[in-house]
């Protein structure tokens, strides 16, 4: 009896130390939007987890950032849970349609139609982030989902006062805004770009959410949600069934794990090519000591490394349920020696001396990423996306989900370019119920002393930026540094290296094309880096929005 009173005790006392120290526990939040933010820290008070807290922010960006992720769209969420070691990539990238097939969007003479896979029903693919935050919630948080929703419900219902940036994006899309009712009536006053500040209140969206809330699942791909979905869509062209609906489903992917100087590096697998091309980059560039070269020659190395990793991206990434993806080749050490040995310290390689053609390319700032971690290593790394900015710009009616586009990151013709002027061949061809592939590069860095978590939208730009960003923590730099280097960026092709205005001095410029690089400032800034970091001894956390944007960045008091 004496006995069983003391495991009574000792029981409680532990139930109550494990809550104190539940609630003692700090959080680091950086998202692109203040709102988003915000929501995250009131599900960390309400008593959820960092996976709720995911869950908050992933919807509160979708209604506060409809330009750049949402319910019509999908992504990747890399977690670390830490009391079982766990790492673990949600891919909720979105799918093709069932009735989708290779030449979609070619004319009859085999020519891509310009602008089908961009805007317009047609060029959305079956969204996957709904189904994700309801997996994250489910498997991973401690609060029903409903909680977690409330915030970005609210903001839908209510309203929130529209930002400069989201002006801009919407500028650089109203045409095609202009296309859809439900668009107009959601984004536009009286037809053009609202005026700074107005407030945009998306109720179609609320009751969206609240299905979400109520019904799970089946409350986007069930339901009168779906019929809706699936009535707006055919009607104008697309070729959705409720087959496609039911058929979702994301995966559960094994992180990718590489190492680059005592730095433990986890990131996304395919259906991204994130991991890969970053991995690849920073194997080649291993065996180089990047902190005393001289910077014309540091830049040149890292320059040299994107173009091969951005190479292989083209030959052989795509969806991995439908491909056969040589990724233990990719990413051995054999392989990137062998790419090594073709850097000349003197001499930029030529692109077409690795093949192809040198086209143009049009790159956008589209897409969202937030990174938070808390004081016991437990992470996520998001990056969610619609694609171009404001999707496919179409609303299918009463739905208030603004559809992705991202059927354009598919290849419609090989050789042919997509919006981020990327090539590509046979391994990302479009295919029934495939996923396209994706250059989201949500990752972790660990080493003995800290750990990071980090991530960016901007398109094909994404991985060069999160490669700048590891790079910097390597030279033992902070997330307020990583989120403010300038940038530069070399995809293969076109081969021309962009850069921004204060990425190189008139100097490095002189020097850089004298080696054969030919550059090109960006009209722009680009990318909106959030980060997060854990001092392991200290349980210090810092975070940092990207300077380019006017995301928050923040820690739980
Ligand atoms: N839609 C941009 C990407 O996934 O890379």
């Amino acid at each position: 009896m004496i006995n069983k009173y003391k495991t009574c005790i000792r029981l409680i006392i532990l139930f109550w130390l494990a809550q104190a120290h539940a609630e003692n526990i700090k959080v680091a939040i950086a998202s692109a939007h203040p709102l988003a933010t915000d929501a995250g820290f009131e599900i960390l008070k309400k008593g959820g987890n960092v996976f709720d807290t995911a869950v908050a922010v992933s919807a509160a960006l979708a209604v506060v950032e409809p330009a750049g992720s949402g319910l019509g769209g999908g992504g990747y969420w890399l977690l670390h849970r830490s009391k079982d070691n766990l790492d673990i990539m949600i891919d909720g990238r979105e799918k093709a349609p069932l009735a989708a097939h290779k030449n979609m969007f070619l004319d009859k003479s085999g020519k891509v139609v310009p602008k089908l896979s961009v805007d317009g029903a047609l060029a959305a693919a079956i969204p996957g982030l709904p189904a994700a935050l309801v997996h994250l919630s489910e498997k991973y948080g401690k609060l029903p989902i409903a909680d977690s929703l409330a915030p970005a419900i609210r903001y839908a219902r209510f309203g929130f006062a529209i930002s400069e940036w989201h002006r801009r994006m919407l500028i650089s899309r109203v045409n095609v805004l202009k296309k859809n009712p439900d668009a107009i009536t959601i984004f536009l006053a009286d037809g053009s770009v609202p005026k700074p500040f107005a407030i945009l209140k998306q109720p179609n969206l609320a009751d969206t959410l609240e299905a979400l809330a109520e019904s799970g699942r089946d409350g986007f791909y069930g339901g009168k949600v779906a019929e809706k979905l699936i009535d707006g869509i055919r009607s104008a062209g697309g070729v959705w069934s409720q087959q496609d609906l039911d058929a979702y489903q994301i995966v559960e992917r094994i992180p990718l794990k590489g190492n680059y100087h005592g730095i433990a590096i986890t990131s996304a697998p395919p259906s991204s090519s994130g991991g890969v091309v970053l991995l690849e980059a920073l194997n080649i560039l291993s065996c180089f000591d990047l902190q005393v070269t001289d910077e014309v020659t540091r830049k040149h190395l890292i320059i040299e490394a994107m173009r091969r990793a951005y190479h292989d991206r083209s030959l052989y990434l795509g969806d991995p349920d439908f491909i056969d993806i040589p990724i233990n080749r990719l990413l051995s050490a054999d392989y990137a020696a062998g790419l090594r040995s073709s850097i000349r310290p003197d001499k930029a390689l030529p692109s077409d001396f690795l093949s192809g053609d040198l086209p143009e390319q049009n790159q956008g700032n589209q897409t969202t990423h937030f990174s938070i971690i808390d004081q016991d290593g437990n992470r996520v790394a998001a990056t969610l996306s619609v694609n171009m900015p404001f999707g496919s710009g179409f609303v299918p009616e009463g739905t208030g989900v603004l559809l992705n586009d991202e059927m354009d990151d598919f290849v419609s013709l090989p050789g042919a370019l997509n919006g981020y002027g990327l090539v590509g061949g046979s391994a990302n061809a479009i295919a029934p119920g495939k996923r396209m592939l994706s250059s989201m590069t949500p990752t972790f860095l660990e080493t003995p002393d800290r750990i990071a978590v980090l991530g960016t939208p901007g398109g094909s730009r994404i991985i060069s930026m999160v490669l700048l960003g590891v790079l910097d923590f390597a030279k033992s730099n902070n997330p307020d540094s990583w989120v403010r280097i300038p940038r530069f960026h070399h995809q293969y092709i076109p081969d021309v290296v962009e850069y921004e205005q204060d990425a190189f001095n008139a100097d490095e410029i002189s020097k850089l094309n004298t080696l054969g690089h030919q550059l090109k400032q960006t009209k722009r800034t680009y990318g909106d880096m959030q980060a997060v970091q854990l001092q392991k001894t200290t349980r210090a956390l810092t975070a940092a929005s990207d300077i380019r944007g006017e995301g928050k960045a923040a820690v739980s008091p």
